[in-house]
């Protein structure tokens, strides 16, 4: 520079001409040298149910795929709770939602009620204003009223399972597509319904048959939602650890009906035990199974690994003779 001053004037470059030449080679030498893209980074994925059980160890699963985490559940708290987790463990930033919030990181936990369409309505409008769009849906919310000592339950409750656990996934659906007709991008649902529906047996009659009724709104779903979205089944059976479904009222109850010792002063962990190893007995695999082993197969479904699978139902039971597909 002193040269060229002692010459007549240092002119530096133009700003444009030394961002061209620079900047840009720089950039994509950085780009060149970072890791690879993982399959769901930048994309996002909707959780429903994600409060407690295979839900939130589905919203963990997908976390570590790098994913958007949207955290959905009628427990807005127990949602919320889970988008905090899930920021904490990927790392970067808090994700806390809640009605009317749209602040967003990893993770965001909102309440919704999938019997109602405004709320799930808004839910999705709150997860466009969030991240700009989603990619996959994973509907876990589920309802399992236990029977009385008859095997019924009230007529209210028959109602009621039907309404959460098959016309929730509809309403969802419905919903969700409104999203996905107007991005024109692939996308990918996932219900969850359970080797119940179809496995035949007396005493959870309301429970049973809404599940059977879920599977099939799958197969209609996949076939209304192609080409561009996947629709599919997880079907899971006896996840005990975790689930907010096995109160200890029903583990009691279950295992006095199989025969199983039961004792007032034993704890919940060890009722809770005893009939997951009763259940993981009856599999051909014989060990229990955990929410972990049903979001490996939720996860499997929405990911690129199965793009050409829709329609079809994934069952993750251990290995139950009784629920093999005829
Ligand atoms: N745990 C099992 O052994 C098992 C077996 C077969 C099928 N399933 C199915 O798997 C799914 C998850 O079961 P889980 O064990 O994690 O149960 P869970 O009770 O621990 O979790 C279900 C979640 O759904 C939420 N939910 C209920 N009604 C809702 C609604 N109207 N709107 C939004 N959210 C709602 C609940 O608040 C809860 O957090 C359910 O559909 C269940 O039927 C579970």
């Amino acid at each position: 520079m002193r040269g060229a001053e002692s010459l007549g004037g240092y002119i530096a470059l133009p700003r444009q001409e030394a961002f061209d030449i620079e900047y840009w080679r720089l950039e994509e030498a950085k780009l060149r040298r970072m890791p690879p893209e993982r399959e769901f980074e930048r994309r996002v994925v909707v959780v429903i149910g994600a409060g407690s059980g295979i839900g939130k160890a589905t919203a963990l699963r997908m976390a570590r795929e790098r994913s958007h985490v949207v955290c959905a559940d009628l427990d807005e708290a127990a949602a919320i709770a889970t988008a905090n987790e899930l920021g904490d463990l990927v790392g970067h930033g808090i994700g806390v939602g809640g009605s009317g919030v749209s602040n967003c990181g990893p993770a965001i936990g909102f309440g919704v009620d999938v019997t109602d369409r405004a709320s799930v309505r808004a839910l999705f409008e709150q997860v466009v204003l969030a991240y700009g769009g989603c990619d996959a849906v994973i509907v876990t919310a589920g309802l399992y009223v236990p029977s009385d000592a008859e095997g019924r339950v009230s007529d209210v409750d028959w109602a009621r399972t039907f309404d959460v656990n098959v016309r929730g996934g509809y309403l969802v659906a419905e919903e969700a597509q409104r999203i996905w007709r107007a991005q024109g991008t692939t996308a990918s649902l996932v219900l969850t319904t359970s080797v119940n529906a179809v496995v035949a047996k007396a005493g959870s009659f309301a429970y049973d048959s809404s599940k059977a009724a879920a599977q099939h709104l799958v197969r209609e779903l996949a076939v209304a939602l192609a080409p561009l979205v996947r629709v599919n089944a997880l079907a899971p059976a006896t996840v005990v650890d975790g689930s907010s479904m096995f109160s200890r009222e029903r583990v009691m109850g279950s295992l006095r009906r199989y025969g199983l010792p039961v004792e007032e002063g034993d704890t919940d962990a060890a009722l809770r035990q005893r009939l997951a190893e009763f259940y993981a007995s009856r599999t051909l695999t014989k060990a229990p199974i955990t929410g972990e082993q049903q979001a490996e197969a939720a996860y499997l479904l929405v990911s690129d690994r199965l793009a050409r699978t829709t329609g079809q139902v994934l069952t993750v039971d251990g290995g139950l003779t009784e629920a093999f597909l005829r």
